[in-house]
């Protein structure tokens, strides 16, 4: 065969990204269940570049050059599986297996392991930006061994997205399910990310009394600071928006009920069991989570709350000003939370992510890409082995600014009666890192009490207990 590179898998992401290796030069071997979908995108795109159209599995293996380099574009879970099984007897030792799908990271450390019987490269990889970016450039997260990214890094380097600087954004991550438990962290903060935007869009409506255009104004706005970012941009695009059937403002029109497909929630799942306090992020799955229970919330709608008091104009801008502050700081602390995840992920796994070249390869073309994400990198370019973003000097001097506005805007948040989980928890995750002590000292007391869990002290090693049935002496444990 000749073709540089197959993808299988010709739904709109399989599709976008065979385009743009075509578009960069390579020629792309395509294959789809249903021939259907392969000729549509032939008679659409053909002339785009150079592409093999196959029909059987058979024939798209031997249409790719060896070691063969074929991507899978189809739903995560069991329908990968199927196409793995379909494939895997095809291929021989060196071949490059690049699974695209949002797979779990555990599915792929158990594929990786499987093929790597075979000798066969499997490559999870996190590919973020939507339809959009897949066709013109996404951030592309491949985990995998070192050496299969020798012969695809080139490849991808071509396709992905390029930061301000040129630099293309992917890198390899790190062995076997590296790259999509990367790409569920990014999930995740994109889910944090969407919740502290929409938590400021509701108390620029509700507490500062504007209207959706007035929002999209403030948002656009913010998107020429340090807030700039493809979310911020997209916010204030979706605010403007009148829904064309009522010629009311869109947001008012669509049903207030989050979906989501399960990236987010894994992200926490996943971070309790490694015990990473990713609050934020989880505050942001559970507020999706509570929006859709409309049962529960037809039944709680008569519950006394404040009766707000409207600003005046002067006011609401001041208003919102403490809003950009209180946003700004809470993503400070999210994006703290998800590369404290990664950098736990990777010490469990034994990945050895680079941290800073994670923000790096963000910078560009991902969901959640941002101006902010230069800082990031900055940071860990001055420090590699920083422990957290908030012991960045320039982060920690932002937070501190920051931080009367962000506790003025729960303030009148928690006054008004306007829910706002993402910024109270980032507030809480920055107040308690910061405390000298916490009430766990107590919480230690309890345990003791009840089980004889046993404590630790400030001022002696080891292990006691207080006997607290009796004379409530202390003992030394086990
Ligand atoms: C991306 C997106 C993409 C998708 C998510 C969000 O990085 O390009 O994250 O992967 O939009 O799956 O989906 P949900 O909000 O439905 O979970």
């Amino acid at each position: 065969g000749s073709a540089d590179i197959g993808v299988t898998g010709l739904a709109v992401m399989g599709s976008n990204l065979a385009r743009n290796f075509a578009r960069h030069g390579f020629t792309v071997a395509l294959h789809n269940r249903t021939k259907a979908k392969t000729d549509a995108l032939m008679e659409a795109h053909g002339e785009e570049g150079v592409f093999v159209p196959t029909g059987t599995a058979e024939e798209f293996v031997a249409a790719l050059e060896r070691p063969r380099r074929l991507v899978i574009m189809v739903k995560a879970g069991e329908p990968t599986d199927a196409v793995i099984a379909e494939f895997a007897p095809l291929l021989e030792a060196g071949d490059v297996i690049i699974d695209g799908g949002n797979a779990h990271f555990e599915d792929t450390r158990r594929r990786e392991k499987e093929l790597r019987e075979q000798g066969i490269h499997f490559v999870g990889t996190g590919i973020s930006g939507g339809e959009e970016g897949a066709l013109n450039g996404p951030s592309i997260m491949p985990g995998g061994s070192a050496e299969s990214y020798e012969s695809l890094g080139p490849l991808l380097e071509q396709i992905a997205a390029k930061a301000k600087d040129g630099t293309p954004c992917t890198t390899h991550i790190g062995p076997d399910g590296a790259g999509h438990f990367v790409k569920m962290v990014h999930n995740g903060i994109e889910y944090a990310d969407m919740q502290l935007i929409a938590e400021a869009y509701h108390l620029l409506r509700s507490v500062a009394g504007y209207e959706p255009r007035q929002i999209a104004e403030t948002f656009r706005t913010w998107n020429t600071g340090r807030l700039d970012s493809y979310l911020i941009e997209i916010t204030a695009e979706v605010l403007a928006h009148t829904d064309a059937a009522t010629g009311r403002p869109f947001v008012d029109v669509v049903a207030d009920e989050a979906e989501q497909k399960g990236t987010g929630r894994w992200t926490v799942q996943t971070a309790l069991d490694l015990g990473v306090p990713v609050s934020g992020i989880a505050e942001a799955v559970f507020a999706r989570s509570l929006s859709g229970h409309a049962d529960l919330r037809a039944a709680s709608r008569d519950l006394p709350g404040p009766t707000g008091s409207a600003l005046g104009e002067k006011e609401a801008a001041a208003f919102a000003d403490q809003v950009e502050q209180a946003l700004y700081a809470s993503k400070i602390v999210s994006y703290t939370q998800g590369f404290h995840q990664i950098q736990a992920g990777s010490d469990e796994y034994g990945w050895d992510i680079d941290l800073g070249k994670v923000a790096a390869i963000w910078r560009g073309g991902c969901i959640i890409r941002a101006a902010f994400l230069d800082r990031i990198t900055d940071a860990y370019d001055g420090r590699p082995d920083l422990p957290s973003l908030l012991s960045d000097e320039r982060f920690a001097e932002e937070i501190g600014a920051a931080q009367d506005d962000w506790r003025a805007v729960i303030t009148a948040a928690v006054a008004d009666g306007v829910p706002v989980p993402g910024f109270s928890a980032a507030l809480a995750y920055y107040d308690a890192l910061r405390a000298e002590r916490l009430p766990a000292a107590l919480t230690q007391g309890q345990r003791d009490f009840f089980g004889a869990h046993t404590y630790r002290r400030t001022d002696r090693d080891g292990a006691f207990h207080t006997l607290w049935g009796g004379e409530r002496n202390e003992v030394p444990a086990g």
